[in-house]
C-alpha cells in the first residue's frame, strides 16, 4: 500500500489568529497512526509560527515556492535552505499559479525542483493542463511535456525524494472537480510515463490530485488506485473542512 499524503496549500490567505487555530485543530483532529500523511503550505511570514505550533508532531509543512538560486542578490525571494532553516519538509514548484501569473516557464520550474533537492527539500511538482488544452485533447501532451522538463534536468532517480500532483487548472478554485475517472486517466498516464523509465521509482511515486476537492468528494477520488491523496487548496483553511478530507482516507 502506498503511503497517502493529504496537503493542504494556503496559497495567499492566513492571519497569526487563524494559523494558530487552523494547526491547532488539525493536531487535534489527526494522528501520527493514520494511513494519510498530513502537510501544510502557508504563506512564508507564517512559516516560522508554523513551525513553532508543528515542530515535534506528526503534521509537517512546506513552501509554496522558491528561488532556483541558493542566496544572493534577489530582493524579496526565498531559499530552498531558508526554508529548510524554518523546518520545511516540502515545497510546491510549478503550481499554475505561478505558471500562468509569475510566468514561470517548465525549464523555471526544473531549476526550482533542483534547487528543491539540493537543499534536501521535497520538491511538490505540480502539472496540468488549461480547459482550453483539454478540450482540444491536449491534456497528456501538456502533462508530460511539464514533467519531461524536470526529468530531462534532474533524471528520473531525482523522483525517488519527490512528489507529483495533478491539478487540471480548470478544477482549481472553481468548485468544478475533475470526476474520479477523469482524474485517474491522468494519474494513470503519469504512473504509466514513470515506469516506462523506471518501475520502482513509479510505483513508489505519490501521485496528488488537486482541484476544488472537498470533504464530499474526497473519498471517491482517492479510492482510485493511482491517487495517492490530496492537494487542497479552499477546503484546508478550516480545520473542519480539511479534516473532512483527511478522514475519508486516514
Ligand atoms: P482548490 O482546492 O481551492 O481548488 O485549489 C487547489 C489548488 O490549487 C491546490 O494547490
Amino acid at each position: 500500500m502506498r503511503k497517502i499524503l493529504v496537503a493542504g496549500n494556503w496559497k495567499m490567505h492566513g492571519s497569526k489568529p487563524m494559523v494558530r487555530s487552523l494547526l491547532e485543530g488539525l493536531l487535534a483532529g489527526s494522528s501520527a497512526d493514520a494511513k494519510a500523511d498530513l502537510a501544510v503550505f502557508p504563506p512564508f511570514p507564517y512559516l516560522s509560527l508554523t513551525e513553532s505550533i508543528l515542530s515535534g508532531t506528526h503534521i509537517r509543512w512546506g513552501g509554496q515556492t522558491l528561488n532556483p538560486n541558493a542566496k544572493g542578490a534577489h530582493t524579496g525571494e526565498t531559499s530552498g535552505s531558508m526554508l529548510v532553516d524554518m523546518g520545511c519538509s516540502y515545497v510546491l514548484v510549478g503550481h499554475s499559479e505561478r505558471r500562468s501569473i509569475y510566468n514561470e516557464s517548465d525549464k523555471d520550474v526544473a531549476l526550482r525542483f533542483k534547487a528543491a533537492l539540493d537543499a534536501g527539500l521535497q520538491p511538490v511538482l505540480c502539472v496540468g493542463e488549461t480547459l482550453e488544452e483539454r478540450e482540444e485533447e491536449q491534456t497528456e501532451a501538456v502533462v508530460a511535456r511539464q514533467l519531461d522538463a524536470v526529468i530531462t534536468q534532474v533524471g528520473i532517480e531525482a523522483f525517488a525524494r519527490a512528489t507529483v500532483a495533478y491539478e487540471p487548472v480548470w478544477a482549481i478554485g472553481t468548485g468544478l472537480t475533475a470526476t474520479p475517472q477523469q482524474a485517474q486517466s491522468v494519474h494513470a498516464f503519469i504512473r504509466d510515463k514513470m515506469t516506462a523509465l523506471n518501475v520502482i521509482i513509479a510505483d513508489q511515486l505519490r501521485i496528488l490530485y488537486g482541484g476544488s476537492v472537498k470533504g464530499s468528494n474526497a473519498a471517491e477520488l482517492f479510492a482510485q488506485s493511482d491517487i495517492d491523496g490530496g492537494l487542497v487548496g479552499g477546503a484546508s483553511l478550516t480545520a473542519e473542512d480539511f479534516l473532512a478530507i483527511y478522514s475519508a482516507v486516514a
